[in-house]
């Protein structure tokens, strides 16, 4: 073996090992192209998530990385293994959860069970240890011999992230968890995934369109967007390298050409854009001076403002930053100040 060789090995030996590798990878449906030129690799342990808006192409890279769809261009190494060259043994290895439900209603829930853990070939007493275990794992476990028609929907998805984990995978891939639950059973599949996390030596991927669940839950996100990977980090590298601490949400009783170039002349403000529903996003570095000044200022010239909230940045300003539009077009935050006019002021 070369010298170069060799330092390629201790290299692979100390850095932490790569669970999935995704390099320049491609997929084209006709003449449209839904993942355009894809990097990043996760590392075993890890939650990584792609996070995007409806069409960003999250599922399909998802189908690519899972042997589902074929890859137009570009590659995927899952658990050591090329996704097209080694289709077999990387699904030996993989446990999917598809966007939508696809366990049976008709069967109960240890039916539904035993067919998936029968299909990965699990010998007879390592299933039924197996099923014991991700019953358990989900807190289904005295449900299962519940038809899975009478499950709320809640229970359907834990069901089928046991089935998901049935054969024992090493790296577990979930498309959009949580969409369509309920708030409280949203946050049930979170603390499920944190504690299968830390239980199982299991690396898992999962898709989301929801900020908090990525914040929550990702070591890492991936921000997709048009098919292409638009931003890579932690919640926290992402949220620092929008430039500004805080931001400032305002709306004024009167609209006005100039608000924008004004707000953007205050203290300590690195942009400013203007929202759909009227008002104003402004980033600082300084929330409190900027909203000082921005006070005075509406003041002095006499003017009203509707609306002001100062925050911390959030994974929504990310998302903003890196793509110009909002994730969620979502309208301004309710009222939580409100200045009078100044008395004798010009209306
Ligand atoms: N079989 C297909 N043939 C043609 N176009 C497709 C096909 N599957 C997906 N697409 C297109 O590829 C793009 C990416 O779709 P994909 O399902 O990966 O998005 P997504 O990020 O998972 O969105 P969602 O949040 O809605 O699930 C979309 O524009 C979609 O219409
Ligand atoms: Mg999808």
């Amino acid at each position: 073996m070369s010298e170069a060789g060799s330092d390629i090995h201790e290299a692979a030996h100390t850095a932490a090992p790569v669970a999935i590798a995704v390099e320049g990878i491609v997929k084209r449906y006709g003449d449209f192209e839904a993942v355009k030129g894809v990097n990043f690799s996760v590392t075993e342990g890890e939650i990584f998530g792609l996070l995007g808006p409806n069409g960003a192409g999250k599922s399909t890279l998802i189908r690519m990385m899972t042997t589902l769809i074929p890859v137009t261009a570009g590659r995927a190494i899952v658990a050591g293994h090329d996704v097209a060259k080694e289709p077999d043994a990387v699904r030996r290895l993989i446990g999917v959860i598809p966007q939508a439900l696809t366990s049976d209603q008709d069967l109960t829930v240890e039916e539904n069970l035993s067919i998936y853990a029968k299909l990965y070939n699990v010998p007879r007493v390592q299933r039924e240890k197996n099923i014991a275990e991700v019953l358990e794992a989900v807190d289904l476990t005295k449900w299962r011999r519940a038809q899975t028609k009478t499950l709320s929907g809640g229970m359907r998805r834990r069901l089928e992230i046991a089935r998901g984990l049935v054969h024992d995978p090493r790296i577990f891939f979930l498309d959009e968890p949580t969409t369509g639950l309920d708030p409280v059973s949203r946050i049930a599949v979170w603390e499920m995934l944190n504690n299968l996390k830390s239980t199982r030596n299991l690396t898992m991927l999962l898709t989301t369109h929801y900020m908090e669940e990525a914040d929550r839950l990702c070591d890492r996100i991936a921000i997709v967007d048009h098919g292409t990977l638009v931003a890579l980090g932690t919640p926290a590298e992402l949220k620092q390298g929008v430039p500004g601490a805080n931001v400032v949400e305002v709306q004024f009783d009167r609209e006005d050409s100039e608000w924008l170039a004004r707000l953007e002349g205050l203290t300590g403000v690195t942009s400013v854009q203007s929202l759909s529903g009227g008002g104003y996003r402004v980033l600082t570095a300084n929330g409190s001076k900027t909203t000082m000044q921005l006070v005075e200022m509406v003041a002095e010239r006499g003017e009203t403002l509707t609306s002001l909230s100062v925050q911390n940045t959030t994974l929504d300003d990310v998302f903003v930053h890196y793509t110009g539009r909002q994730l969620r077009d979502e309208q301004i935050k309710p009222v939580n100040f409100v200045m009078p006019p100044r008395p004798g002021a010009q209306p």
